[in-house]
């Protein structure tokens, strides 16, 4: 059965020519050319402090976990994924799977639990097992594509309204078509009173719709201050935005509206394909790949940096195998613009 024609795509290429403007050997470090683990480590925040990023090759890691390792020289309060949008496997009780979205879907720029009342500032990604070309992840300067916001309409449109993210939840009981995630299983209840006194005590907006689905939707800054730089920096993303489910069959089927998750202006005001584009472009002026060896380890300042996901292909035998842990919460305080 072909489907194609009922697709909703907006084919707009979130990742531009590709030409990247950064230089990926500002940021690496190679553990290999430190005789002690006391100068790597101070290598280490000294790169944090200056940069935000660092890329550790020849770690030595053999198992996932050990990431938890490399994320306690900045950090030592590690968050669970609780309120996060997608299901994760666990490496260790700090250390995630990322493998679950598709890997034909491109994971657009965003910065990690953008959407939540608080954040982890630091992230640690660990490469275990790598294809031999693809499944790069690709960093962005956000300092740079805050500028570039801020200088358009769009940018002055953020700063003023915020963001309003929404959820479609489907009702488990219902016979649905399309289908990412039940109510039930999202608030751990069949009961729609426990559920609203959750979203009431989130202070979100919500409503029933006649086929049970639940949709949920709250606004929050478009920006968040950097305090170390001083800096409001756009902290969002287009992957909350319903554009993520264009290339995925059957959510393309349906339309933006219904489609599990999306994303307006805080007033409600939808996000039009200029508006797509221009953020895309804000992204892409200053950014570099990760090109993951066996491995490696990127330590990650969620706030001064964004990161991104190109689809990719995997040849036969190849396998992308890795994890992610956070920390440094931040409750989200916004800009002081
Ligand atoms: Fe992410």
């Amino acid at each position: 059965m072909n489907n194609s024609k009922n697709e909703q795509k907006r084919n707009i290429y979130p990742f531009g020519n590709k030409n990247h403007t950064l230089n990926t050997d500002a940021f690496q470090i190679d553990c290999q050319e430190f005789s002690s683990r006391n100068a790597l480590e101070n290598a280490i925040k000294q790169q944090w402090n200056e940069k935000g990023l660092i890329v550790l090759s020849n770690t030595g890691m053999q198992h996932l976990s050990e990431l938890q390792k490399w994320a306690e020289i900045i950090f030592s309060d590690f968050t669970t994924y609780e309120g996060g949008s997608a299901p994760r496997s666990k490496w260790s009780d700090k250390v995630f799977g990322i493998d679950d979205t598709p890997s034909h879907i491109d994971m657009c720029y965003h910065n990690e639990a953008c959407y939540l009342p608080s954040f982890p500032r630091c992230f640690v990604i660990g490469s275990l097992v790598c294809p031999a070309e693809d499944g790069n992840t690709l960093v962005s300067d956000n300092v740079a594509t805050t500028d570039a916001i801020l200088d358009t309409p769009l940018g002055k449109a953020l700063k003023a309204k915020g963001i309003r993210y929404i959820r479609n939840m489907t009702d488990k009981y219902t016979d649905n078509a399309v289908v990412y995630k039940h109510w039930q299983d999202t608030f751990y209840t069949d009961s729609r009173y426990e559920a609203e006194q959750y979203i009431k005590s989130q202070n979100w907006d919500y409503e029933w719709l006649p086929n049970g689905t639940l949709r949920t939707s709250y606004c929050v800054d478009a920006f968040e201050f950097h305090e170390q730089l001083g800096k409001n920096m756009y902290f969002a993303g287009l992957v909350s935005h319903a554009a993520f489910f264009d290339q995925w069959h059957p959510f393309n089927t349906i339309t933006d509206e219904e489609r599990p998750f999306t994303m307006t202006l805080g007033d409600g005001s939808a996000f039009s394909d200029d508006d797509i584009k221009q953020l895309y472009a804000a992204y892409n002026q200053a950014s570099f790949p990760i090109v993951w060896q066996q491995a490696d380890v990127a330590i990650v300042d969620n706030l001064r940096w964004s990161h991104a996901r190109p689809a990719f292909n995997l040849k036969e035998g190849e396998q992308r195998v890795m994890g992610v842990t956070m920390g440094m919460m931040k409750d989200r305080v916004g800009s002081n613009f």
